[in-house]
Parts: C-alpha cells; sequence; structure tokens
C-alpha cells in the first residue's frame, strides 16, 4: 500500500508540530528537508520521535564518499527511519551510504537509503542544460540513476509517478519507489514540474508519495493531510 509522506517545509517546531499534532494517527511519516533541519537541527527528529513518528530526513548528500557516510552514520543513528543521497554522487559514495546506515542504525531498526534521481521540478530542458546534450529525457536519465542506485544497494530511489513503470521494469517491483511531485487534482503546481495526484501515484504503484505544499498551504492542513491518506486507502 502507498504511504503518505507529509513534508514539514516550515521555518521551527513550533509552525511543524501543530500540523502533526492535529493529524495524529492518520499520518505516520513526515520528511524533515533542509528548510527545517538548518533551523531546528537535530531537535525536530527527536520531537517527531517523541511523538512516535517515522522520520525521511530529506537532507540529499552529495559529497565525497567519506563525508557522506559519516553523515549517514549520524543521521540514522539520531533515528531518521529513511533519508537520502544523490545518486549522481556515484556508485562508490552510494555503496557507502548504504553500509554507514546499516553499521550505525540503532538497534532493532532498519533506515531506508534512497537516491535522490532527477528532481521533480526539473523538466526536460532544464535536464539537458545540466548535462550538455540535448539527447536524453527525465525518463531515459532517471532509469540510468535507479539502476545505478539499485547496483549500489540502495532500497530504492526517489522519483516523479511518471517515472514509477520504468523504474520498475529496470530495477524490480521490490525496489522503493519515494514519489514527490504530487498535487491532488485541482492544486496549485507551484515550481514542480513532473506532477500526478495522489490516486494516480498510487495506482502506478509508489510505495511512498511526499506531500508538501498542497497540505501546508491548505486552510486545515491536518484536514487535507487526512483526505489524501483516504484517498490512497480508497
Ligand atoms: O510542496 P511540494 O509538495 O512540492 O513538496 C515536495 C517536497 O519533496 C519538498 O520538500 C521537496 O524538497 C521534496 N522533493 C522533491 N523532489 C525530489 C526530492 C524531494 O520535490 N526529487
Amino acid at each position: 500500500m502507498t504511504q503518505l509522506i507529509v513534508a514539514l517545509d516550515k521555518d521551527s517546531l513550533e509552525e511543524a508540530l501543530p500540523l502533526v499534532d492535529a493529524a495524529g494517527d492518520s499520518v505516520e511519516w513526515y520528511k524533515i528537508g533542509s528548510q527545517l533541519f538548518c533551523k531546528e537541527g537535530p531537535a525536530a527528529v527527536k520531537a517527531l520521535k517523541e511523538r512516535g513518528k517515522k522520520v525521511f530526513l530529506d537532507l540529499k548528500f552529495h559529497d565525497i564518499p567519506n563525508t557522506v557516510a559519516n553523515a549517514v552514520a549520524n543521521g540514522v543513528a539520531m533515528g531518521a527511519d529513511m533519508i537520502n543521497v544523490h545518486a549522481c554522487g556515484g556508485e562508490e559514495m552510494m555503496t557507502r551510504a548504504v553500509e554507514a546506515g546499516i553499521k550505525n542504525a540503532p538497534a532493532g531498526t532498519k533506515p531506508l537509503v534512497i537516491a535522490v534521481t532527477v528532481l521533480t521540478s526539473m523538466n526536460e530542458a532544464a535536464l539537458q542544460q545540466v548535462l550538455n546534450h540535448d539527447n536524453c529525457t527525465p525518463a531515459q536519465h532517471v532509469t540510468h540513476l535507479a539502476k545505478l542506485a539499485k547496483k549500489s544497494g540502495m532500497n530504492g530511489v526517489v522519483c516523479s509517478a511518471h517515472e514509477i513503470d520504468v523504474i520498475h521494469e529496470n530495477c524490480g517491483d521490490d525496489f522503493i519507489l519515494v514519489v514527490p511531485g504530487i498535487r491532488p487534482a485541482g492544486a496549485a503546481v507551484g515550481d514542480q514540474k513532473r506532477v500526478m495526484t495522489p490516486r494516480e501515484a498510487a495506482a502506478k504503484g509508489a510505495d511512498f508519495i511526499v506531500v508538501g505544499r498542497p497540505v501546508l498551504q491548505a486552510e486545515n492542513p491536518a484536514e487535507a493531510a487526512k483526505a489524501i491518506q483516504s484517498e490512497l486507502t480508497k
């Protein structure tokens, strides 16, 4: 079943926790990204763990293998249930990240170490600008990076819902797919370019969907999260 991860893209715990408390048991997973982490640091992870929540620490590490391995070690030791690195950091970097995740996980836990492929805010033109050639679509580049992530022992990748089928074909159905760029019908797209609705992403086989602004900017964020959750379980 597809699980909802609510992205706590807020400036402080004071702003973030009311939503967590109001959503109660209806949301199990929350994502702490660089915005909240740069303000609150490990206290953000602690506050969610104290509430019995699962934490996706979305800091998208991309550095030399040694630095990334040590960062992942500290992240999982802090209690992150999911943590990520950029696939374009390469095979050695990802392998070292996975090893560090296994070695430093608190007893009885198995944190997921996930690779970011191509950001969902990038369309074909933006990707080609970065790659400096014009014969690669986002789906092709995502597939290439997903295969490298799988070879490196990663548990799965972050990708857009548009790439779910091709990744399943190339990496198998047990490779975990974490899908941002989710927009309930009628919601503002913002800077995201490769988007899909929660129900469509679930039907395609996303393991997790990540939703930020459609929940955070709703009049009643906890109700918006619950509505998405019930859409996933229908
Ligand atoms: O507000 P929105 O629903 O677009 O938020 C999506 C969240 O997922 C953001 O926190 C963003 O950093 C994250 N994300 C993403 N694309 C990726 C990886 C993470 O949008 N490839």
